[in-house]
């Protein structure tokens, strides 16, 4: 049973006296249980208006979704309590400290203060829990925001660009909870981003999104591996006599500054077994994925 399905969702902003802002065109969205899914897209691209409609906070204009195999928004009642969301930055009381503030919270769940402790030993805030929330840095209020979206172990988990506005170490404490969660099993989680390097950092699955649709979806790796070029980059001391063993082997094979650039290699293995044979070492084998950015500005890209 897939955690989230939508179908031909489409939705408009309107608003007197300004044009219409068609946000979502005919979205298909599936994201299976378990793991992490990514949800990626340039700026609005339409990523946040597709969680809030997920959410029942915005109704679609047409199309069909579904939550954790109930339709949404008629039974949003049912499932709302099995899912978890940090959507914009969380609110706290500043001059309580995390864990007072999350006790409120389970209070008004019913939750045990047990819970607490646990979600902030997840986030990694037991040491600060008695801190007040004022003196947290960006990336800490961040991870109290995700330990609240966990309070009543949701089965499915929505964060909406978790890693904004985070400096690197915020950043990479998010991505290393975000795929611990993954890795748990318990809770689906569906990440949203701009960012391909996070996606493909954190997640499984991956649907791309452009214009209010999505363009591509599937596990990360076959998704970025179709869109590699398959090119690696190779070092070895003798250029120019590698590159004639390289040739001769079949491969199509170019300079590029400083070593070689060997193309569309299905296996790289088979590189370095013909270089070896013939007493080249490598100093170096890089698949090309620097033209990853651009394969995805493509496939995002505004027609012109
Ligand atoms: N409340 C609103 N009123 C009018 N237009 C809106 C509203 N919210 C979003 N939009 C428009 O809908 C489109 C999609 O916006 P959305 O916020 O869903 O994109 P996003 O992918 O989340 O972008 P970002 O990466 O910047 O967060 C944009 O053109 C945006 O201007
Ligand atoms: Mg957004």
């Amino acid at each position: 049973m897939p955690a989230v399905e939508m179908h031909g969702v489409s939705k408009t902003y309107r608003r007197r006296g300004r044009p219409p802002q068609r946000a979502l065109d005919g979205l298909d969205l599936v994201v299976e249980a378990g793991g992490v899914h990514g949800f990626l897209g340039p700026n609005g691209s339409g990523k946040t208006t597709t969680i809030r409609v997920l959410l029942g906070l915005i109704r679609p204009d047409a199309g069909e979704v579904r939550l954790l195999d109930r339709p949404v928004p008629a039974a949003l009642p049912q499932v709302i309590g099995s899912v978890g969301a940090l959507v914009e930055t969380p609110l706290f009381f500043p001059g309580f400290s995390g864990r007072l503030n999350l006790r409120l919270l389970a209070d008004i769940a019913g939750l045990p203060y047990t819970r607490v402790d646990e979600v902030l030993a997840l986030v990694d805030l037991t040491d600060r829990a008695e801190d007040r929330v004022k003196g947290y840095s960006l990336g800490m209020k961040q991870r109290l925001g995700i330990a609240a979206a966990l309070l009543k172990s949701p089965r499915l988990l929505v964060l909406d660009e978790p890693s904004n506005g985070l400096d690197p170490a915020g950043i990479r404490d998010v991505r290393e909870l975000i795929r611990r969660l993954g890795r748990d099993g318990s809770t689906t989680v569906l990440l949203s981003s701009h960012l391909l390097v996070e996606i493909e950092q954190v997640c499984d699955h991956v649907s791309i999104m452009a214009r209010g649709r999505r363009v591509v979806t599937g596990p990360v790796g076959q998704v970025l591996a179709s869109r590699s070029s398959g090119d690696v980059r190779v070092r070895v001391p003798h250029l120019a006599e590698a590159a004639a063993v390289l040739t001769a082997a079949g491969f199509a094979v170019s300079p590029a500054d400083g070593g070689l650039l060997v193309h569309a290699v299905p296996a790289p293995g088979e590189i370095t077994r013909v270089l070896a044979e013939h007493g080249h070492y490598l100093e170096e084998l890089t698949p090309v994925t620097a033209d990853l950015e651009s394969a995805f500005l493509e496939l995002t890209a505004e027609p012109a």
